[in-house]
């Protein structure tokens, strides 16, 4: 199969099924529903398709990480929290060898200290932070260059 043909997998972390009343004031008022709408619809768009999917488990993450690998053509992973904290994350990224782009809703840099530490970002291909909910498609754009050039 072509890199082209394989699914981007965006994938996401711990209480982000929550969003649309988990702190609104920092994450906004679209759901993670309609996050996954605007995600295939741009994949449409530019020709790709998505598997989108969420769990509040670590491992659940690490297992998605393995298997796109061979199943994916890129990832788009917004970890939420274990960003913060995984080492197990970090070396499921390590041993990949496709694109990666490290994804946060809010600016990270501009909030309490602790999240200022990514286990992700060394590991990344890329990181998108602070565009609000835009950042899932644009991170999927992004994606889309760096397929292409391979
Ligand atoms: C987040 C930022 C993380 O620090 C936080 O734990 C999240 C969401 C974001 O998308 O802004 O759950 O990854």
């Amino acid at each position: 199969m072509s890199e082209m043909a394989k699914p981007i997998f965006v994938l996401n972390g711990p209480n982000l099924n929550m969003l649309g009343t988990r702190e609104p004031a920092v994450y906004g008022s679209t759901t993670l529903k309609d996050i996954e709408g605007k995600c295939h619809d741009t994949a449409d768009e530019l020709g790709l398709s998505v598997d989108f999917r969420q769990s509040n488990h670590e491992g659940d993450l690490v297992g998605w990480l393995q298997e796109a690998n061979s199943a994916a053509c890129g990832v788009v992973l917004n970890a939420a929290a274990y960003t913060h904290t995984s080492i197990a994350l970090y070396d499921a990224v390590k041993g990949g060898d496709i694109p990666v782009i490290e994804l946060h809703i809010s600016n990270v840099h501009a909030r309490e200290p602790f999240r200022t530490h990514s286990y992700i970002s060394p590991v990344a291909t890329g990181v998108i932070l602070g565009f609000g909910t835009a950042g899932y498609p644009l991170a999927i754009r992004a994606l889309k260059g760096l397929i292409e050039k391979q």
